[in-house]
């Protein structure tokens, strides 16, 4: 595992951005596994950056995202789908069809969990995944259990994913009480994974994660057994490192 130290969340986006670059120039047509959420927006902002001053293609490139809110359509503006168009794909040359989100609106769970496992084998699996990282230490919506799950598959978000998301909705009662999330077995399969941390309420979970005990009750702890993790975190994330 390498760990980069950023000084702040705007250092932290560069260095991440640097690194989502670095794989895109080696690989032009690789397959980049994209996240939601806050942390990535101004890594997502960088990389529109690069394109636009010609120092990034992304016309090769292909993608497949963690998660997807079930029961939103494509056009909500709190749904995955709309998040990647706003901050990514609208601003740079990626192909929409060669992008991949799981479909909330597909009522058949279990098909649906085994169609985007299918779409992510026939890409050849994901070359850089890129991940935030949960208060209770989830990656995609794999959320804190007895048992890390291997596949795609629908949860039921936590109150505590319901708590920290519904800054994003109007009120708490239209955060979506489900969402399709990749398995912890499918993000491990990733051949290289990149793990973005930022602020200090994360510290304490960082920590855990990285230095505690590998269990499900922590499911970035998982993270510890793959063999190409790189973190990048910025200093308040770190804090525990620090004192420790
Ligand atoms: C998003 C995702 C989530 C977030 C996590 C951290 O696709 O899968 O696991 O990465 O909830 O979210 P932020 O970055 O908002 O703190």
């Amino acid at each position: 595992m390498k760990l980069y130290r950023a000084l702040d969340y705007k250092d932290l986006s560069r260095k991440a951005a640097n690194l989502i670059a670095a794989q895109v120039m080696m690989k032009p047509d690789c397959v980049l596994g994209l996240a939601t959420g806050s942390t990535p927006i101004g890594t997502y902002e960088q990389l529109v950056e690069k394109y636009q001053n010609g120092d990034l293609d992304f016309k090769e490139v292909k993608s497949a995202n963690l998660d997807e809110y079930r029961g939103l359509t494509k056009d909500n503006d709190q749904s995955y789908y709309y998040f990647m168009n706003h901050h990514l794909f609208k601003h740079v040359n990626i192909h929409l069809e060669n992008t991949n989100i799981p479909n909330g609106m597909e009522p058949d769970s279990k098909k649906e969990c085994l169609r985007y496992e299918k779409v992510i084998s026939d890409l050849g699996g994901v070359d850089l995944q890129l991940l935030g990282l949960g208060h209770n230490g989830h990656i995609g919506f794999n959320e804190p259990s007895e048992s890390f799950d291997q596949i795609t598959h629908c949860v039921d978000l936590t109150p505590s994913t319901i708590e920290a998301n519904k800054r994003f909705f109007e009120k708490a009662e239209d955060v979506p009480k489900q969402a399709y999330t990749m398995g912890i077995g499918t993000i491990m399969q990733a051949r290289k994974i990149l793990l973005i941390v930022s602020g200090e309420d994360k510290a304490d979970i960082l920590y855990q994660s990285l230095c505690g005990p590998i269990t499900p009750h922590v499911p970035a702890s998982v993270l510890q057994l793959h063999k190409d993790v790189v973190v990048v975190a910025d200093e308040a994330a770190l804090s525990k490192f620090s004192e420790k």
